[in-house]
């Protein structure tokens, strides 16, 4: 019994190797499973022996300019065929005639420009047609009509500037449609109606100006739109209403401006949508319908200067938001934030935001990363970290931060941060925040880079490297509240509006604003002359050596050439003189010589 299996096996196997080997013609590679694959350019025509089980035909960089109406025929079992890259132009009217049960025809990737309006009426079977990257200009408005079997069409980088408005009409089947990367200007706003099982629609990388009312309508069943990079400057009120099944939606690239109330309402399952790169202004105050599924949101280049404090309310699912690169975003609501529980990724950087209320981040317990960097903040409230227990990353680099209280990040435990290319001010007031920077060095990651910029006489020193003694002299009473001992908690308020005034006085203060309990050293009272702009300084025996060089190169040049010139000149009047007492002694010889003589 066992043996007459194994034998029948073998017979099985080693029959359906021969009919393989048998007929498989010799630029192409048969597999046993049906799929015959030919490719090289001496090919220019279908093979005309095939396998008979054949049901995949796939033919790749050939010569095959055209289908003719024989080129398909004597293969009833073949159900799908591909011509890609290849040089195909032509399509013979009747190539379908005799191959009327392919299920998938694919010929990408070729120089077709023109179809008979009847070409592929006979494909009734027909599920899939690519004829994405050709030299389409149009389409004719019968070429699908009757195809009523197809559920993917893709007719993406041609170079269609207009698709006739009942191209899709009866496609009741269709899933995925694919118009992107064309030269489209408008849509006529029935084109879709018929598609009521699109799940997946591409208008994307068009020249569109705007969507038109209803033309979305009754596609209940699409889950992903793509309508970014056009130039698309409106879209009218409730266009995206009947979708209520969308998953994702890409808007950005586009020259958007405004985008009506409630635009976003009854998606209740998006979880991807862009706006970025849209000239927005101004956002309406209901926007942004239930969502609870959205994870990731970017509102990026935008030319918003604040955005309603709502905005997010009902994004409650999202982890990841990109908020950043607004050249002119300066405002942001208080609880703008309020509502995102899962949100674990903040990126606020590259905006223009100056100030930032104490309670902006008091909801985001799950944060983990929160870059501000790049901005133009002065100044911090002492409490706004507070609530952020789980912060592992925080960037405030490239701000206008001259200072900072002194227990800002005490409820940070696992916190990095990233301090430079601040403004620090190194007057006594800093004598808090440089303490704190001196005892958490671990935490600081740029810390050689976090230098003192005022005033001049600490120039380039790293923030960690002052000591409290030197920052001793402050007076006590005039001096804001971080710099006080061991400061005792003080109200957001009594902060803010220290911090405020500082924020004021801060350009004089390395000059006026300090006066001192023991005999002042003279360094906060530097008065500088014009053009000296380098200075370099040296502590010796708790004297400061101030020494400024001049930064004009013609004057530093003229000065390194009068020093060279003065030790020449000096080594020269060593030689004349060396010379001279040379000579001098020479001629005592002479006479010497000559009184013994005499
Ligand atoms: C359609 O064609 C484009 C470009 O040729 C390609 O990126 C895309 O994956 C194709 N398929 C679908 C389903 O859009
Ligand atoms: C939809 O968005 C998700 C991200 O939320 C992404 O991973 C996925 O690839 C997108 N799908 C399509 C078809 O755009
Ligand atoms: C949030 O969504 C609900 C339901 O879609 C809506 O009634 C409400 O107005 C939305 N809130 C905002 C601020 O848009
Ligand atoms: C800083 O922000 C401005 C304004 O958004 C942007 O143009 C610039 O490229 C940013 N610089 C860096 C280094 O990210
Ligand atoms: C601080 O300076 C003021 C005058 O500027 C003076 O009246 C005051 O006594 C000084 N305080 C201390 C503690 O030296």
């Amino acid at each position: 019994m066992d043996s007459f299996l194994t034998e029948l096996l073998w017979v099985l196997v080693f029959s359906t190797f021969f009919t393989c080997i048998a007929s498989c013609p010799s630029v192409c590679e048969c597999s046993p499973n049906g799929i015959v694959t030919c490719i090289g350019s001496n090919i220019i025509d279908t093979p005309k022996q095939l396998p008979t089980h054949t049901y995949k035909l796939q033919l790749a960089l050939t010569n095959m300019q055209v289908i003719n109406e024989r080129s398909l025929e004597k293969k009833e079992l073949m159900l799908r065929f591909s011509l890609t890259f290849s040089h195909l132009h032509t399509v013979h009217p009747q190539a379908f005639r005799v191959a009327p049960q392919l299920k998938s025809l694919q010929l990408s990737d070729n120089d077709l420009s023109a179809f008979d309006a009847r070409v592929f009426s006979p494909l009734v079977t027909l599920e899939e047609l690519h004829l994405n990257r050709n030299q389409l200009e149009t389409i004719p408005a019968e070429l699908f009509q009757g195809l009523i079997a197809l559920q993917d069409i893709n007719l993406s980088q041609n170079k269609l500037s207009s698709v006739p408005s009942g191209a899709f009409r009866g496609l009741r089947n269709l899933e995925i449609l694919n118009i992107g990367s064309n030269y489209l200007k408008t849509l006529s706003p029935t084109i879709f109606h018929s598609l009521i099982n699109l799940n997946k629609l591409s208008i994307h990388k068009n020249k569109l100006e705007r969507l038109e009312a209803g033309i979305f309508d009754g596609l209940v069943n699409l889950e992903y739109l793509h309508i970014h990079s056009n130039v698309i400057a409106t879209i009218p009120p409730e266009v995206f209403w009947s979708l209520r099944n969308l998953k994702n939606l890409t808007l950005s690239n586009n020259q958007l401006e405004f985008v009506p109330e409630r635009s976003f309402y009854n998606m209740p399952k998006l979880s991807k949508l862009t706006l970025y790169n849209n000239p927005l202004v101004f956002l309406p105050d209901e926007l942004m319908g239930h969502m609870p599924g959205i994870t990731e949101f970017y509102l990026y280049a935008t030319n918003l200067i604040t955005v309603p404090g709502n905005l997010f309310a009902n994004m409650s699912g999202l982890q990841t938001l990109n908020f950043h690169f607004n050249d002119v975003l300066s405002d942001l609501p208080p609880h703008l934030f309020c509502c995102l529980p899962q949100l674990q990724k903040l990126s606020l950087k590259s905006n223009n935001l100056q100030q930032l209320h104490p309670q902006h981040f008091s909801r985001l317990n799950k944060l983990d990363i929160l870059l501000l960097n790049n901005n133009t903040l002065k100044n911090l409230p002492e409490n706004i970290f507070q609530e952020l227990g789980q912060l592992t990353m925080l960037d405030l680099k490239a701000n206008e931060l001259k200072n900072l209280p002194e227990d800002i990040f005490t409820s940070n435990t696992f916190l990095k941060v990233a301090l430079s290319e601040n403004p620090w001010d190194c007057t006594c007031s800093i004598r808090g925040f440089a303490r704190w920077i001196r005892q958490n060095k671990h935490v600081v990651l740029d810390g050689q880079d976090v230098m003192c910029h005022t005033p001049k006489y600490q120039i380039l020193r790293t923030l960690d490297s002052l000591h409290d003694e030197e920052l001793n002299n402050c007076n006590v009473t005039t001096v804001t509240p971080s710099c006080t001992q061991g400061s005792s908690p003080t109200t957001p308020s009594a902060t803010e509006a220290a911090t405020s005034h500082r924020a004021q006085t801060s350009v004089e203060a390395d000059q006026t604003s300090f006066t001192y309990d023991i005999s002042p050293p003279f360094y906060d009272m530097l008065v500088e002359e014009q053009g000296l702009n380098f200075v370099h300084h040296n502590y010796i025996s708790g004297w400061v050596y101030v020494w400024f060089l001049p930064s004009n190169a013609v004057l530093t040049g003229f000065l390194a050439f009068s020093h060279v010139l003065l030790v020449a000149t000096g080594f020269f009047l060593i030689l004349c003189n060396m010379y001279g007492i040379h000579l001098l002694s020479k001629r005592v010889e002479e006479i010497k010589a000559l009184y013994v003589h005499i």
